[in-house]
């Protein structure tokens, strides 16, 4: 019988593949998604964006419980965590997402071909599943397998008390000592996570700063909030050796001024980065060659050197954001389609959901520096603002990097309460080449945390009114 033919094939339903298949269906192509595991959405929804910022929000409202909410003349007796029930309402939240994505596809006739996809060839793709092994063709083939968890030899995951990301959310109980290697995204919102209920934290970065790459105000800004939470602390530090015994776990790390130093603790999260993961796809069948570190070669236009092969997402080059993934997604079901597709990587922008959150887009100041860019900066601290004291979440600052000459805003950094929400309109006005006299002269509600962004435009110009 031959094989069943397919317009577009996608490999993996993480964001960035399942959009893929979604947009190339919406423009009248015949699509399948591979996908192995028993539920759509790859690492964000399974295993990571979604389950982590669930936990962040209940770990939020217990903390705020025991320490905030008295100062708002809200006496709670007696709290106590309710762990079990904590982790039930995170997996119920990842499988009502999953199963959406499984409704999208039935509501835009994208087949999901359950199990494991290979190449044969540039067109042919084999998915070894529960039905056996079944091969498919199609004229294009979009790799979106994503990325895995780094291993490092000095800590390798044995999956209960040294882990990864994955391991990080469904600890059974509150560790008493929890040991982070990587001040990153991840191992600041999952170290946030169970500093909140209850553990004693500690994080091992490389590094001089957490966050790296980040602008410096920021990540040193919320160094020193985390600090006051109660996190430890190790920079200019790694890990060189773990040892386990009695259910310790040791890390002993290695300072810059060569001196050791040796943290116990009873878990491990190890998040020092992700690569991008393509074992089992056979990619070899079609004379395909990795880059160093592993990505997929890709052009502007999503194209691998083999024609008819695309690929998207966390396995090509560029920051490991399920955003950038989903909008290179519907880029290349375009581009396929004939159509134009385009995303503007110089408006992506990064989130870190720890408390008070950070949120970027653009250069940082450093990076404006470096690029020999002549800018101007505004800021203005969430102290002067109105609604930022109702709420009772003063910490951090919006900062907002124009061109010296031009006032087109090149970089917007913010650190304090909705970060996550506040940049949105930053990002627009990056898409839009807007300068900063542009915020400064848009009205924006009061009161709102959004004033801030406002103020912060008003101090390009050295104009705010609440400073
Ligand atoms: P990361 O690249 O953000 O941070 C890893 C950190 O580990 C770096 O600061 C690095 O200097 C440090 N490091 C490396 N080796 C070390 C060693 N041996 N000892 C001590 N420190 C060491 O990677 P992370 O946090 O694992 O996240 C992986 C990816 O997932 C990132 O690309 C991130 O953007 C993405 N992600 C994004 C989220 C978000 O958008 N909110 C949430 C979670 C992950």
């Amino acid at each position: 019988m031959a094989a069943q033919e397919f317009d577009v094939i996608v490999i993996g339903s993480g964001p960035g593949g399942y959009v893929c298949a979604i947009r190339a269906a919406q423009l009248g192509l015949n699509t399948a998604c591979v996908e192995y595991e028993q539920s759509l959405g790859g690492t964000c929804l399974n295993v990571g964006c979604i389950p982590s910022k669930a936990l962040l929000q209940s770990s939020e409202y217990y903390s705020h419980t025991l320490h905030d909410l008295a100062k708002h003349g809200v006496k709670v007796e007696k709290t106590s965590l309710d762990l079990p029930t904590m982790l039930k309402r995170k997996d119920e939240i990842v499988k009502g997402l999953t199963g959406g994505v499984a409704g999208l596809f039935k509501k835009n006739k994208v087949t999901w071909l359950k199990g494991r996809g290979s190449f044969v060839d540039s067109t042919t793709v084999k998915v070894v599943g529960a039905e056996g092994e079944v091969t498919y063709k199609a004229k294009n083939i979009v790799i979106a397998t994503g990325s895995k968890p780094i291993e490092i030899p000095p800590a390798k995951f044995d999956r209960e008390q040294i882990v990864s990301s994955t391991g990080a959310l469904k600890f059974a109980s509150v560790p008493k000592h929890l040991i982070v290697v990587g001040g990153g995204v991840i191992g600041l919102e999952m170290g946030s996570v169970w500093r909140r209920l209850g553990a004693e934290v500690t994080v091992i970065e490389a590094l001089t700063t957490i966050l790296p790459g980040m602008d410096l105000e920021l990540s040193k800004g919320l160094l020193k909030i985390m600090q006051k939470e109660g996190v430890s602390f190790h920079l200019e530090t790694k890990l060189v050796e773990t040892r386990k015994a009695n259910g310790e776990v040791t890390a002993v790390c290695q300072k810059a001024d060569g001196s050791t130093v040796e943290i116990k603790g009873d878990r491990m999260l190890v998040a020092v980065g992700r690569r991008a993961y393509t074992e089992g796809l056979n990619i070899e069948a079609i004379g395909l060659k990795l880059e160093a570190g592993g990505k997929v070669p890709v052009d502007e236009h999503y194209r691998t050197p083999v024609a008819g092969v695309w690929a998207i997402g966390d396995v090509i080059r560029g920051p490991m954001l399920a955003h950038k993934s989903e909008d290179e997604g519907v880029a290349c079901a375009e581009l396929i389609a004939g159509r134009a597709g385009h995303v503007n990587y110089e408006a992506i922008p990064g989130v870190v959901y720890t408390w008070p959150e950070v949120a970027a887009v653009g250069l940082s100041e450093e990076a404006a520096k470096q690029q020999g860019l002549a800018v101007k900066v505004g800021k203005f601290p969430f102290l002067a603002n109105g609604r930022a004291k109702a709420f009772g979440n003063t910490e951090g600052f919006v900062k907002i990097i124009a061109d010296a000459k031009s006032d087109r805003i090149v970089g917007a950094h913010i650190l304090g309460p909705n970060a996550s929400e506040l940049i949105a309109e930053l990002v627009v006005a990056i898409e839009f080449g807007a300068s900063a006299e542009d915020i400064a002269r848009s009205t924006h509600a009061h009161p709102t945390l959004s004033e801030s962004v406002k103020e912060a435009a008003l101090g390009v110009d050295k104009r705010s009114i609440h400073i």
